[in-house]
């Protein structure tokens, strides 16, 4: 396998989802293997758990790259974490020749992208339904699949995963995160390559303007008083609610290789919805904040907590018996087509030289 070749194989496999488009992830191409690494600082840490977040994206990158080496002519195989001193070492990828193989999940990789629209709430074909069903069988024992197609129930878990806007706009620490991270203008997008590229936020320009207003902390917990992101919350809960369906995937285990595993299986039935014409948009605000609860985090407000841990409930009555973590939220439907898509870095290699020890 040549240079050439992994090279080309990570750059169709980078249009992998992150957390804020951050792509949390650098290479160090050593003759046939791929070290890949996570980039800590990257993700916004008041949802990032544990990396948490990073991780389910290098899951998907890894689910990428797989599909395409297979394209290729490559069996793929990830060791993953396997320096236990180096914990930013996510995974050694190693390829082994074989008969080249195309899946239908490859041919979805380039067209892959979230859809914020409002979706129609029309259901899922069987064909569709098998679509979702087949890609989704992930083999970690640690990781289960749960699918919502009641409406009511669709419409409960929107309103509880709203909760999130409330919270972002009324504590300034995260209010902070998510507006630093915006793309506000097209030049914006394309210098940095990462972070929210506001058009693929999908919002009318009223909204827009809004938005633009809310940027500001002080104006924000001013007009908070009066309601506001309660009214922000309920405004896109009738969005989150609009849905075909809902995945949820739950970790039995919050261990990072689980993670990596949650985010191949997301990305697997992202690309089935992708490609049998659905959209696809995870919401997981809740679940993170929820997470960083969890793991005894006492920087939200009391009020915040209760607010978070109803809501997180309220999601979980959904999947009684499961008492794993919740580590995605998927809503699944008919969006059309999205009015942006973001944009990807280049590859990044690092050098050896880079990851010496700083004297
Ligand atoms: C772990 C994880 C969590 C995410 N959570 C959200 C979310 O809560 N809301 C949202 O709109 N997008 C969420 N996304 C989607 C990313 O924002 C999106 O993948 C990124 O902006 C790149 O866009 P693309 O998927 O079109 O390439 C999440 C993605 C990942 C991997």
């Amino acid at each position: 396998m040549t240079r050439d070749t992994i090279l080309a194989i990570l750059d169709e496999a980078k249009n992998a989802p992150s957390g804020d488009n951050t792509q949390p992830w650098q290479f160090i191409i050593d003759k046939t293997d791929v070290h890949l690494f996570n980039e800590p600082e990257k993700d916004n840490p008041l949802f990032n758990v544990d990396q948490r977040g990073s991780h389910i994206g290098h899951g998907a990158l890894i689910e990428n790259i797989s599909l395409v080496s297979a394209h290729y002519g490559y069996h793929m195989t990830a060791r993953l974490f396997p320096d236990p001193a180096t914990p930013d070492l996510v995974a050694t990828l190693s390829f082994q020749e074989m008969e080249p193989k195309t899946s239908p999940l490859y041919n979805a990789i380039a067209q892959r992208t979230i859809n914020r629209k409002p979706y129609a709430k029309k259901p899922l074909t069987d064909p569709q339904n098998e679509e979702l069903h087949r890609a989704a069988t992930y083999q970690d024992t640690a990781l289960r699949v749960h699918w919502i197609e009641n409406q009511v129930a669709i419409k409960t878990i929107g309103k509880a995963v709203s909760v999130n806007e409330i919270v972002m706009l009324e504590y300034r620490a995260l209010h902070d995160l998510f507006f630093n991270d915006v793309r506000w203008t097209d030049a914006d997008e394309q210098k940095h390559k990462t972070g929210l590229y506001v058009k693929t936020m999908e919002l009318a320009p009223p909204q827009l303007a809004a938005f633009k207003i809310l940027k500001n902390w002080n104006i924000a917990s001013a007009v908070n008083r009066l309601g506001v992101a309660k009214f922000v919350a309920s405004q896109n809960a009738k969005i989150y609610g609009s849905a075909a369906a809902m995945c949820i995937i739950t970790v039995s285990k919050n261990a990072p290789e689980h993670s990596i595993a949650a985010g191949r299986l997301m990305e697997r039935i992202w690309l089935a919805a992708n490609g049998a014409e659905l959209s696809a948009h995870p919401i997981t605000g809740v679940l993170y904040l929820y997470q960083r609860i969890a793991t005894g985090d006492h920087s939200l407000s009391s009020q915040h907590v209760r607010i978070v841990t109803d809501a997180y409930r309220a999601i979980q009555s959904y999947i009684q018996g499961d008492t794993g973590t919740i580590a995605m939220l998927l809503r699944i439907g008919y969006g059309g087509h999205p009015s942006a898509r973001s944009s990807k870095l280049p590859i990044r290699l690092l050098s050896e030289k880079e990851l010496a020890p700083k004297a």
